[in-house]
């Protein structure tokens, strides 16, 4: 008997899967702009001087390897909530917001789903239409009922009004998660007049907002993509926010992040940190330190945190004149128009309004690589590839 004969084969990752594809092909021109990782002009993803620094003191003055405790490191706990929440938020002195280190955003996101599961059972979880396409399986293998609320529609616009119409007939309790800033994969963020919106209707409604805060720094800077979270933080008693320092901190693959929980009061946290440590011992028991140990040590450090902020501005300006550049690159195809949204989308990437078959062409006659929902990451193009970009744009796009 073969144990292992009736397995079958599941479809490849749809953005990991991106990155075999454009490595296997051996055209000189080629451009990845599929998985979310900022590349510089030289087409590297850097690892920032200020990380370069801490993990330089961290080999001189680490004391040990042994495991950190269920909820990661406490001082990197301490400095993240100040990063999300602004470092004189009262809710820091209050003790009702706590930060649960976990692998990542994802793995803030899979503790999350748990907890919702383990919690608070019968509640669904809304997400926007579309959202990142990992939100979906996560949530529907934590063994949530999976809903969708209408975000970006056929026409490629954000559309407020059905998002609203749609959370006022969400069931009460039912966990809604929104994008804090960036929207993966659109690029479309709500406007503060419409976060307020949402915030009457998450109230009106009793929702539970869970916050999806992955880009942090690379929208409008790193204060002001944390209003809408400062202020559902301020407004509700009780809400979740994933925090992740993959892109901000350049620590992708040392999967550093958070699930930060804000809850009634100190004495109602500790139930639910202790939930959470339950839960994070059966997925990975203790998580990864390194990334965290850096984070930590830059913004416990002045110096090496504003040589830090200012490696993320630097990011955001370079992707925002990207940007514009794409469309400036479309004005002699006659197309700037039709792509100006590109240069308004806030983030790493932009829903192009390209269809899947467009984009198959895109890949097939120019090894231009996209999500297959036209999703590109703007943060991977480089300045002198524009033209390339748009003239291939130009001769697979078809209004
Ligand atoms: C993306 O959407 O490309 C990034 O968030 C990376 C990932 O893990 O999918």
């Amino acid at each position: 008997m073969s144990h292992f004969a009736a397995i079958g084969r599941v479809p490849g990752d749809p953005i990991l899967g991106l990155l075999d594809a454009y490595r296997a092909d051996p055209n000189p021109a080629k451009l990845d702009l599929g998985v979310g990782v900022y590349k510089d002009a030289l087409g590297i993803t850097p690892i920032p001087y200020a990380v370069k620094l801490a993990e330089r003191h961290l080999v001189e003055h680490e004391p040990t390897k042994s495991y950190i405790g269920g909820h990661g490191d406490p001082v990197f706990g301490d400095y993240l909530l100040q990063l999300v929440l602004g470092a004189d938020n009262p809710l820091l002195r209050d003790g009702a917001v706590g930060a649960t280190q976990t692998p990542g955003g994802t793995g803030a996101l899979r503790l999350a789903g748990d907890f919702i599961a383990a919690n608070l059972p019968g509640r669904g979880i809304w997400l926007s239409a579309p959202t990142w396409p990992i939100h979906e399986s996560i949530f529907a293998t934590c063994g949530l009922r999976v809903e969708h609320y209408p975000y970006v529609g056929a026409d490629n616009r954000l559309d407020v009004e059905a998002l609203l119409d749609a959370l006022q007939r969400v069931p009460a309790g039912d966990v809604v998660l929104l994008h804090a800033c960036c929207h993966n994969p659109t690029g479309f963020d709500l406007a503060p007049r419409d976060w307020k919106r949402v915030l009457d209707v998450v109230k009106a409604r009793e929702l539970l907002p869970l916050i999806d805060f992955a880009y942090q720094g690379f929208g409008d800077g790193l204060d002001e993509d944390a209003w809408a979270v400062r202020l559902f933080a301020a407004e509700l008693p009780e809400l979740l926010v994933t925090s992740s320092c993959s892109k901000n901190f350049g620590l992708y693959r040392e999967r550093t992040g958070a699930l930060i929980v804000r809850a009634q009061d100190a004495g109602k946290l500790i139930d639910i940190r202790s939930q959470l440590a339950a839960l994070a011992r059966n997925l990975w028991s203790t998580p990864p330190a390194h990334g965290a140990a850096v984070v930590a040590t830059i913004l416990g450090d002045p110096e090496l945190r504003g040589l830090w902020a200012e490696e993320v501005e630097a990011m955001r300006l370079r992707v925002a004149n990207l940007r514009n550049g794409l469309v400036a690159a479309l004005v002699p195809h006659g197309l700037a128009g039709r792509f100006a949204h590109v240069a308004a989308q806030r983030g790493m990437f932009s829903y192009t309004g390209l269809s899947a078959e467009q984009v198959q062409r895109l890949r097939q006659e120019f090894s231009v690589y996209l999500v297959s929902s036209g999703r590109a990451n703007v943060a991977g193009m480089a300045e002198e590839r524009l033209d390339y970009l748009a003239n291939a744009i130009a001769s697979v796009y078809t209004p």
